[in-house]
């Protein structure tokens, strides 16, 4: 495994213990059909159920008690409400009539201008002009809030909202309802349910302005428009603008520095889909969460209902397996790769050597000589502080926290500057000291230079940006992995998309960047995560959705995931840093590397209902409680359970622990395809082979004879019933004459088990 360091600039979300009392909040399941008729509507409804679960006593306990218990009625993602209730008045809910389920709300975390080109997004042709630059789709983002006053706001040049936008932009602390225009187009905030945890508390800024960043960042790097000579601090200088530049934003903040509960953002969510947003965009998730017990998962099947793209992050785990959140089955979970550029320092020695390394370090650095010196591992503390002036050269041994302690070591030591001597590692991240990463050969060389010479000096340029860089992308080494711990029969994540530095609009009052004790300001910011991969699909998928405004979410899904790339920039199969540069497989980044040009056209697409969702969690075994929870319906049809969704990619699980050696099985994939090109077309089946199983395909050539035509198509693997690899993986192709269309989707056969 690869070793890696971080400079996260992070968000912190603070828990609030509340010890004094003992009501929590919940989000409660109600089965509508039984509510009496004496009800004019679904809220007097919760307000009586909960008035008859709650004893007098609770007013005598002298605890500052909201006044109502009630924190939220919702109307599309659940049937049912939040409240704050104490343990006697949950045990009494469940006894009322139409209490179906409930689950404490719960604390979420965040997963936290040249990506455009590298995606091969270009003005004259392709997935732009095609889609209008995804122009009037309305993109949700659920985060922090915003910073209006961004120049990647501007709405120069766009026409009227669309009429059927029903959103509003609120007022509130230093936020002024005339601050949404035409691309910022609404804006609330949604604070109940943190309140309802600490009824004490003051919230700093209770408006939908972003005191974090992270909410501005990701919304224009989703439908930022174009801001010329935009930089971070001289790195990634050029003209910023996000994937689908004629889009429209939706802030929905319900993400606060005091902290963030799922009772918020499902409301954001449930107010999202009555204003009429078209893709809704989420980089957070919960971990280890059952689909019946997680309210985003709940939340974002009623909106797949509506038929809103859903894009998600799949969080910052990795790269250990089965790490990955948001691994639900209706909405699309994006992995963070790199991008082909780097930003570097360069480190002149001598009368002709230098070196680039990595380096994201914000301030100024003198042109100067200053004398260079080698300190081994640079874990003697007290010598190097008697270094002084000079810059000093580290040797990383190896070992977990090695590299972040000598970093640490060097800044608290005030050297001029640290040369990091490393080994493929994987680092993000601002420095706020000047710091440069070489790679080992390079660093031999410098070493030997400081060890020939009797007074060696050496100067450093920071502040550069260099581009085409090679290999790229690569699978980040903390993008989290699959399987999917809530739903394993599919194949999860599903895409990946650039998440590595990634530079995109910020707040001018929150701090871009510490130098030595002072911070600094930036209207850009570059920020790394699957936080920021995600937004750029919901961006894509924008362009999609202009484009192909019937297409359902499974059929954008679809398209994105089969037209995807598997190898990287130099012809090669795309590499994971995570594992030690051994070709990715799909447990990491999905179908592949996002290719928006290509996913405008992708010949067949995977088409899922909304009754396969439920044919699926029939197939789950859930029980009709749980199903009702999720499907909001007391009548789910599991007629027909199965694991196998109508879905771009295969998972086979080959994990029976039990089973005698050498005895086989074959697992079996039902799928049907939909032609969404024009005419006629005939596609035939290739496999690329996996060792050690036998993959087939019936029948092997689909011949299309209209537009909108469905083929089924049975696709077998056939291996051992324990298999020794931990994954293995291939692909299934199908491609029309001359590879017009070549429709790919993944298949791993895995020997894990989730275990539960
Ligand atoms: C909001 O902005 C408008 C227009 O700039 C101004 O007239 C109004 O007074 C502002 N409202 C508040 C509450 O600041
Ligand atoms: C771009 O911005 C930098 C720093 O903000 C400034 O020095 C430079 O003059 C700008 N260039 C152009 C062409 O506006
Ligand atoms: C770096 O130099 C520029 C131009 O002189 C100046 O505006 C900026 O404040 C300096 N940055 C720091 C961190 O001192
Ligand atoms: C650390 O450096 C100091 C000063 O150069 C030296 O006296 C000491 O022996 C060193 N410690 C170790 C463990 O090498
Ligand atoms: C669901 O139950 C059936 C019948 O008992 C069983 O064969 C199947 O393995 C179960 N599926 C899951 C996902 O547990
Ligand atoms: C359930 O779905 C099946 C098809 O999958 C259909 O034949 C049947 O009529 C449905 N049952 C109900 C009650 O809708
Ligand atoms: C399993 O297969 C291997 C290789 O084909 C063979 O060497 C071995 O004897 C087999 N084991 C059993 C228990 O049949």
């Amino acid at each position: 495994m690869t070793k890696h360091l971080y400079f996260w600039f992070s968000f912190t979300i603070s828990f609030i213990f509340i010890k004094l009392a003992k009501a929590e909040n919940y989000i409660v399941h109600m089965d509508l059909s039984v509510m009496p008729k004496a009800f004019s509507n679904q809220q007097s409804w919760y307000l009586d159920t909960l008035s008859s679960v709650s004893p007098q006593s609770r007013a005598e306990t002298n605890i500052n008690i909201p006044f109502s218990k009630l924190i939220y009625t919702y109307n599309h993602v659940i049937r049912g409400f939040s409240a704050s209730l104490t343990p006697a008045e949950l045990e009494a809910l469940k006894n009322a009539p139409g209490y179906v389920s409930s689950v404490k709300d719960r604390s979420v975390k965040l997963d936290t201008t040249h990506s455009f080109k590298f995606l091969g997004l270009n003005s004259g042709t392709g997935a732009w002009p095609v889609s209008n630059f995804g122009k009037d789709v309305i993109i949700g983002v659920i985060d922090t809030g915003v910073w209006p006053e961004s120049e990647s706001f501007n709405d120069n040049g766009m026409s009227d909202v669309p009429s059927r936008w029903k959103g509003a932009c609120e007022s509130g602390t230093q936020f002024n309802s005339s601050l949404c225009n035409k691309k910022l187009i609404g804006a609330r905030s949604f604070s109940k349910g943190l309140i309802a945890h600490n009824p004490d508390i003051t919230i700093s800024m209770n408006s939908p302005r972003d005191t974090e960043g992270h909410g501005t960042h990701t919304s224009t790097t989703a439908a930022g428009t174009y801001v010329k000579n935009a930089s971070y601090f001289g790195y990634a200088t050029g003209t910023a603008r996000g994937m689908a530049p004629g889009a429209r934003v939706a802030m929905y903040k319900a993400l606060w520095n005091e902290g963030s509960f799922t009772s918020d953002i499902i409301a954001a969510i449930d107010q999202a889909i009555t204003d009429g947003v078209d893709v809704l965009s989420m980089s957070l998730g919960l971990d280890e969460v059952e689909l019946y017990e997680d309210p985003i998962a709940i939340a974002t099947f009623a909106a797949i209902e509506k038929n809103i793209f859903v894009s998600t992050s799949a969080g910052n785990e990795g790269p250990d397996v089965e790490t990955l959140h948001n691994g639900t089955p209706w909405v699309l979970t994006v992995a963070a790769g790199t991008m082909d550029r780097d930003f570097v320092a360069t480190l002149n020695f001598g009368s002709k050597g230098s070196v680039n390394g990595w380096a994201l370090y914000p301030g100024n650095f003198s042109s100067s000589q200053f004398s260079i010196v080698f300190m081994d591992a640079c874990d003697n503390t007290t010598a190097l502080r008697e270094v002084k002036q000079k810059i000093v050269v580290c040797q990383d041994p190896g070992g977990d926290d090695s590299l972040s302690d000598q970093v640490n070591n060097v800044q608290l030591a005030g050297n001029t500057a640290g040369v990091f001597i490393v080994n493929n590692v994987d680092i993000s991240g601002q420095t706020p000291f000047p710091a440069i990463f070489l790679e080992q050969k390079d660093g031999d060389a410098v070493v030997d230079f400081i060890k020939s010479h009797t007074d060696p000096k050496a100067s450093i340029e920071f502040k550069k940006t260099i581009l085409g860089i090679k290999p790229s992308p690569r699978v980040t080494t903390y993008t989290s992995r699959g399987p999917s711990y809530s739903c394993p029969s599919v194949l999860k994540p599903d895409i990946m998309a650039p998440g590595d530095s990634v530079l995109a609009a910020w707040p001018t009052n929150i701090g871009a960047a510490v130098v030595n004790e002072d911070t600094l300001f930036s209207n850009f910011n570059i920020l790394s995560g699957t936080s920021m991969a995600c937004p750029h699909v919901s961006g894509i998928a924008a362009l999609l959705k202009a484009a192909y405004p019937d297409w359902s979410p499974a059929a954008i899904r679809s398209a994105l995931m089969t037209t995807s790339d598997q190898i990287d920039n130099t012809g090669s199969p795309i590499k994971d840093i995570g594992e030690n540069l051994r070709a990715a497989n799909p447990l990491a980044m999905g179908a592949g590397h996002i290719n928006p040009n290509k996913a405008l056209d992708p010949g067949l697409v995977y088409d899922a209902t909304v009754q396969d969702y439920v044919n699926l969690l029939c197939g789950l075994n859930f029980t009709a409680q749980q199903m009702k929870t999720i499907t909001k319906s007391s009548s789910n049809n599991c007629s027909n359970p199965s694991l196998d969704l109508n879905y771009p990619s295969f998972i086979a699980f080959f994990n029976d622990r039990d089973a005698k050696p050498n005895s086989t099985t074959v697992l079996e994939f039902q799928r049907s395809v939909t032609n969404v090109g024009d005419g006629s077309s005939t596609y035939r089946a290739s496999v690329t082979p996996i060792k050690r199983l036998k993959v087939r395909v019936e029948p092997d050539v689909l011949v299309f004879r209209a537009k909108y035509e469905k083929k089924s198509f049975k696709l077998s693997v056939e291996g051992p019933r324990q298999l020794k690899e931990a994954v293995s993986f291939g692909y299934l192709s199908w491609e029309d004459g001359g590879r017009r269309h070549v429709v790919k989707s993944p298949i791993v056969a895995t020997s894990y088990k989730i275990e539960k």
